[in-house]
């Protein structure tokens, strides 16, 4: 018996197809059939007018926390989070307790993503044995369990030998390496961007050269080795410049930024809440704008959230003792209709690219499309709706976001993995 499923009368926004037009998408059995016009009396329908159709978003940047800080987020409940988002596959990163950094630790993921039955998991392994930075990880045993690219993030791969050849042994197996870029002598001890306003505050800073100066280094190892170098929320302008020039030179270089980082900047340290500190910190309002001109001209190629759950008790310590990192699973998708589709600055196709076709590639994942014959992972979104974010209502175990309270434009209303509804808004 065949399951069937059709999405009527969508805006069908698929860039890896070059796609974009008022259609109906035909599902069988977790397949994408066919974009076109459907007969009626299929199993299921859904009324899509109105609705953007886009291939299952994709976010290559998420703490799920588990195993080990099952307080703060577990696999079930950020990929139910995921799912509430809209994204169908999440990538998720190896700062776990222990760090993923053997076969065993990524089959107990595979094995509890399976369980949960939400939406894909796909891991990605540690650069370096327990995240220590000295010695590289069984790279090739973790490529064979399947992790898809590898991190230390969190703190950057610091020896720059290490770097060097994490860059030349995972570019043998075309992975990535996902980048978290930071001098640590520049930055030890900041909680927030060092500038004017850390200045007002009293508070120590992280400048942006610490992030820069090692966005720096890594793009000329990448360029020397021929590795794959993937840039992790970017923040400053000056990064942005640097993977610019890289990219110019032709470096096999990509880079991520994430929806707080074009939208808040470090004025919102004012109230002194932890809500607004993470790592990279919010930086200026000139950083802010040139991050969005990367997103606007492909520099910056990818949208991903960093949703780095931190449990109320952590999170309510001062803040220089609280730790770095904000939620952003749910809000992500209502910040970048909100911040950069609904002022024009980008369009749907481009917004589509940036959160399913490219993170897809990055990652060299079969998804990312709704090419007949692919995976049928969908997400149905509804661009005009207005909702209020409410953290308390969150499918995410943590509530530290701090875009609660805002009034947001656009929203994921169905997710559809493998052709099974996972998510509906009601
Ligand atoms: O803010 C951050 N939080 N930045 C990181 O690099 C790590 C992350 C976390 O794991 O909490």
């Amino acid at each position: 018996m065949h399951q069937t499923l059709v999405l009527r009368n969508g805006r069908v926004v698929d860039p890896s197809q070059g796609i974009d037009r008022i259609d109906d998408v035909l599902v069988r059995d977790g397949l994408v059939v066919a974009i076109g016009p459907a007969e009626t009396g299929t199993d299921e329908t859904i009324d899509a007018t109105g609705l953007i159709v886009a291939p299952g978003l994709v976010d290559m940047h998420v703490h799920l926390r588990e195993p080990g800080r099952e307080e703060d987020e577990t696999i079930e409940t950020g990929t139910r989070a995921a799912l509430a988002g809209g994204f169908t596959s999440v990538a998720c990163i190896p700062n776990t307790e222990p760090p993923i950094d053997t076969q065993a630790t990524v089959e107990f993921i595979h094995q509890k993503a399976m369980r949960a039955d939400t939406c894909n998991v796909f891991v990605v392994g540690c650069v370096s044995r327990n995240r220590e930075g000295k010695e590289l990880a069984d790279i090739g045993q973790l490529v064979e369990a399947g992790a898809v690219a590898f991190s230390d993030d969190g703190a950057p791969v610091y020896d720059a030998e290490l770097m060097r050849r994490a860059l030349e042994y995972c570019g043998m197996f075309d992975k990535p390496i996902l980048a978290h870029e930071e001098v640590l002598e520049l930055s030890r001890g900041g909680v927030m961007n060092e500038g004017l306003v850390s200045l007002m505050l009293g508070l120590a800073g992280m400048p942006a050269a610490a992030e820069d100066v090692m966005i720096g280094r890594d793009t000329v190892l990448a360029e020397s080795t021929g590795g794959r170098l993937h840039v992790m929320h970017v923040s400053t302008a000056g990064g942005v410049g640097l993977v610019r020039m890289a990219k110019a030179r032709g470096v096999r270089v990509t880079a991520e930024a994430c929806p707080h980082h074009f939208t808040l900047t470090d004025e919102t340290l004012r109230g002194f809440d932890s809500n607004y500190k993470m790592s990279p910190p919010l930086r200026t309002a000139a950083d802010v704008e040139a991050i969005i001109a990367g997103i606007v001209d492909g520099t910056i190629d990818c949208i991903a959230t960093d949703h780095a759950p931190h449990s109320p008790e952590k999170k309510m310590l001062e803040l220089d003792r609280a730790p770095f990192g904000i939620i952003g699973l749910e809000t992500a998708v209502g910040l970048s209709v909100t911040r950069l589709v609904a002022t024009g600055r980008i369009s749907w196709p481009r917004l589509i690219e940036a959160m399913s076709t490219l993170p897809s590639r990055i990652l060299g994942i079969n998804r990312g499309t709704l090419r007949p014959g692919s995976v049928a992972d969908i997400t149905l979104i509804d661009p005009e709706r207005s909702w209020q974010v409410d953290a308390k209502s969150f499918c995410s175990k943590s509530v530290n976001s701090p875009f609660d309270r805002w009034t947001l434009r656009g929203r994921a209303v169905a997710t559809i993995v493998a052709g099974r509804v996972k998510y509906r808004l009601t």
